[in-house]
């Protein structure tokens, strides 16, 4: 049963010196597409690189909120021209981290609404890393949401996916209601993590999208070591397990999301 990883760093040094075995593992494990988002222009070219010379990489281009300082008067255009490459399928991580603080919050606030517009300019859905910035990013989410309906963009239906979501229930209702999806990664299987698997069991598993975020996040029981693709499956049969479903219905859906949201995967 084949799995999407719709975002892991395969880019990352920490992959530079077996970065082949670990893409041919995760093929091994199942994993038939990954979603390689950037983190800034830099490895933007890098990821979108990455994509080309291997099959099942898709990538997403985006300035991370840590790196917002890096955002200068040519940056859109940078990201738009690499945007418009083969198997650019998002922009991202883009979002709000007002925990590491690398950056003023007006500060990535404004180079997050900056990627927000090209995205609506160019219809690709928004991969958004948020930490503990929850009620300005949904706020910021939403209005963009209201500005694409009114526009007619297709994107209003299906705007992006919180990536390793790390709300609360009540962020979590509003962003499933208003579209969003819900990305979950290793945190879902650790044991000190109750509210997030009650969040997980309750979510439309239709909006649901497994991650790895590798090289980090590791599932339990290899917690701490460098993630990989592979172990996507230990965060979908957790899924499965919070939903009393059957591990090969949610393997499906989450795929079947992840080609809707990014046109990726699809091999069942
Ligand atoms: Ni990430």
């Amino acid at each position: 049963m084949a799995l999407v990883d719709t975002h892991c760093h395969l880019d990352f040094d920490a992959f530079d010196s077996d970065r082949a075995a670990v893409v041919a593992r995760a093929q091994e494990a199942g994993v038939d597409a990954v979603l390689n988002p950037s983190t800034d222009i830099a490895n933007a070219a890098k990821v979108v690189a990455l994509a080309h010379e291997t099959a099942c990489v898709c990538a997403a281009v985006g300035v991370h909120p840590n790196s917002s300082l890096e955002w200068g008067a040519h940056s859109a255009d940078e990201l738009r021209a690499l945007a418009r490459k083969p198997k650019v399928v998002a922009i991202g991580e883009i979002g709000l981290d007002y925990y590491w603080d690398e950056a003023p919050h007006d500060v990535q606030r404004k180079v997050l609404q900056a990627q927000l517009e090209l995205a609506a300019e160019m219809e690709l859905p928004v991969i958004l890393h948020n930490r503990e910035a929850s009620e300005d990013l949904l706020a910021i989410l939403l209005e963009w949401q209201a500005g694409l309906r009114a526009s007619g963009s297709p994107l209003a239906a299906k705007p992006g996916v919180l990536h390793s979501f790390s709300g609360d229930q009540a962020m979590a209702e509003k962003a499933a209601a208003a579209g969003y999806f819900l990305g979950f990664t290793g945190p879902l299987t650790f044991k000190n993590a109750p509210e997030l698997q009650a969040i997980a069991a309750q979510a439309p598993l239709e909006q649901i999208l497994v991650e790895t975020d590798s090289p980090f996040l590791s599932p339990h029981p290899l917690r701490g070591q460098r993630n990989e693709p592979a172990r996507v499956k230990l965060v979908a049969e957790k899924l499965a397990e919070l939903k009393g479903l059957p591990y090969e219905e949610v393997a499906a859906a989450t795929s079947a999301n992840a080609q809707r949201l990014f046109g990726i995967g699809g091999q069942q």
